[in-house]
């Protein structure tokens, strides 16, 4: 029997359970944000796709190449939109790129980025903008954590001025403060713009609709909240915006009817396909199948759970975590609002005290954190059980002093 047909154990994702994770050795795992831990789901699906390609080769291929089709269908269910308006790449970045690059530009268009941002959304803007001739914009991301009404008064005034496209994040990385990705949406087609959203640092734990939010473009990566692996991500933008992208990233695959003069007999070896005018058109070379095959045992589980259920249980867990730390001294930058939120707690540490030497501290304790730029990150998941918080205030509590730099 085929790795592929054998049939697959199931997984059951429990909140606050690390059944399927039996080996991690960290105590608390709150690193969501930065990678996530590969469950015994989905490393039993790499195993399967291994032992197939290992049995098989070639012949194996045409079994996973149904799983794509299937993996596009869950993945439609999770962030909306059809499944043929998704296009699989191998990082957040390259979708970027490959919008940035495609997109129908004109000299002087103006690209709106944010300052704060992750740099995967800043960067492909900023070399599309040095061979199109545009201009980039850079507004606040923190601004809207600050006084949101302000920061979309600043973004209708750049929309007013004339504006092509904005590129946000769902979720800021450093803070974790939800973008009004709504809002953004409304006001740039109101002004005749468009709207690309980087999804990685929330999809997963906090619900989204590309329709309901009105989402042109959105890319997202497979090894943070959606806790499958590295080196597969996945494009989505519906049909007419796919089919007005200029294809310059074109190779061999995008073409229609692609491996024709390879399946189907002599005279079929020609170059001028057309090139498909779907969003599908991004996967241009071969691509992962362990990585599909990944992406899909972890996109089992979150469906299992929900979306919706998932922000809740990873929201319980920072209520609890967020005011014992205040207690020792943190400033959190936490929203108030429930839509301002996401999986991530970001806190700024007292005045003298490292980050860094804070989480390196606690990391000897068990507890994995990151300190993105001077903050400490915690980012939970549905694996998380509310017992370790104890813990967690614990080993924060006892390394303070060590990561004292004096400088009060
Ligand atoms: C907001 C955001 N976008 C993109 C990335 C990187 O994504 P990729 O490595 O898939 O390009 C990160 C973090 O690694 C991030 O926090």
């Amino acid at each position: 029997m085929s790795g592929y047909n054998r049939p697959m154990a199931r997984f059951e994702a429990r909140f606050g359970s690390r059944e399927l994770f039996p080996d991690l050795e960290p105590r608390a795992y709150l690193n969501h944000a930065a990678m996530s831990p590969w469950s015994l789901a989905v490393r039993e699906a790499m195993r399967a796709c291994m032992d197939d390609y290992g049995r098989r080769g070639l012949g194996a291929f045409f079994s996973w190449h149904e799983q794509r089709k299937r993996l596009k269908d869950k993945l439609a269910t999770l962030v909306g939109g059809a499944p043929d308006d998704l296009a699989f790449v191998s990082s957040t970045t390259e979708g970027l790129v490959k919008i940035a690059l495609c997109f129908p530009w004109e000299r002087g268009d103006r690209v709106v980025v944010f300052d704060g941002e992750f740099p995967t959304n800043v960067t492909p803007w900023q070399r599309a903008a040095e061979l199109y001739e545009l201009e980039i914009v850079m507004l606040s991301a923190s601004e809207f954590r600050v006084d949101e009404e302000r920061a979309l008064r600043r973004f209708s005034e750049a929309l007013e001025r004339g504006v092509r496209l904005v590129a946000v994040s769902t979720i800021e990385f450093q803070t974790g403060f939800r973008m009004p990705v709504l809002e953004l949406s409304l006001r740039c087609h109101a002004a005749g713009a468009e709207i690309c959203v980087d999804a990685i640092q929330g999809l997963g734990a906090v619900p989204m609709d590309v329709v309901v939010e009105g989402i042109d473009y959105l890319v997202c990566g497979s090894h943070k909240w959606m806790m499958a692996i590295d080196g597969i991500a996945f494009v989505y933008a519906a049909a007419d915006k796919a089919a007005a992208l200029r294809p310059y990233v074109a190779g061999w695959l995008s073409h229609e009817s692609p491996v024709a003069f390879l399946l189907e007999g002599p005279g079929n070896l020609r170059y001028d396909r057309p090139i498909r005018t779907g969003i599908d058109f991004l996967e241009s070379g071969s691509f992962s199948t362990v990585g599909c095959a990944a992406l899909e045992a972890s996109l089992d589980l979150l469906l299992q759970l929900s979306p919706e259920a998932i922000f809740d249980h990873v929201n319980g867990y920072l209520d609890m975590l967020e005011p014992k730390l205040v207690q020792l001294g943190f400033e959190s930058l936490r929203s108030a609002k429930r839509e301002q939120r996401s999986g991530i707690l970001s806190l700024a540490p007292p005045t003298d005290v490292d980050a860094r030497a804070l989480q390196k501290a606690i990391a000897e304790a068990g507890i994995f954190c990151t300190a993105p730029d001077g903050y400490l990150r915690f980012s939970p998941h549905w694996p998380n059980a509310l017992d370790e918080i104890e813990h967690v205030v614990a080993s924060v509590e006892a390394s303070i002093t060590a990561a004292s730099t004096g400088a009060r």
